[in-house]
């Protein structure tokens, strides 16, 4: 087995175990708040969002679901795709669209600004009107 192959399949054995924690304790979160889903609003994101915890937790969640996902998706198209243009066509634009999401996912949890000037105060945080 290829070294790079042998390190893939350890990454989804441990990103796999680690997903199921991240993943169980985002549906909790934002599910099990009172309102359940309908309480899901700007205010409610953009409040976890300026929080370096959940910063951090999204971004651990994004890389690994995005980078486990795709390699998965990698392994299917190795193993039923036979066309070797096909497979390579398949193979760039798997890479071009997991790497656009890690940056741009990447950057709306870093740079999302929580107290947008000119919004109405009830759908933001309650801090942007504190003092
Ligand atoms: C009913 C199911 C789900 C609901 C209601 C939900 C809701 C949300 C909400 C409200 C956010 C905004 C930020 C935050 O709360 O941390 C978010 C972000 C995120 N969710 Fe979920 N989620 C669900 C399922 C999932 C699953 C299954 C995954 C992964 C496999 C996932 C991965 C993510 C990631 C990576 C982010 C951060 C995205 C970014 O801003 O870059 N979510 N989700």
């Amino acid at each position: 087995m290829l070294r790079l192959d042998r390190l893939a399949w350890i990454f989804m054995r441990v990103s796999g175990v680690i997903l199921i924690g991240l993943i169980f304790t985002h549906l909790t979160v934002n599910l099990m708040q009172d309102g359940g889903v309908k309480a899901i609003d700007f205010a409610f994101v953009a409040g976890k969002l300026a929080n370096p915890f959940w910063q951090w937790f999204d971004v651990t969640l994004l890389w690994l679901a995005l980078i486990h996902g795709s390699n998965g998706m990698r392994v299917i198209i190795d193993d039923y795709v036979y066309r070797p243009g096909l497979k390579r066509g398949l193979f760039v634009s798997l890479g071009i669209s997991t790497a656009t999401l890690i940056v741009l996912g990447t950057l709306v949890v870093f740079t999302l600004d929580p107290c947008p000037v000119g919004s109405p105060a009830d759908l933001l945080p309650s801090f942007c009107t504190a003092g």
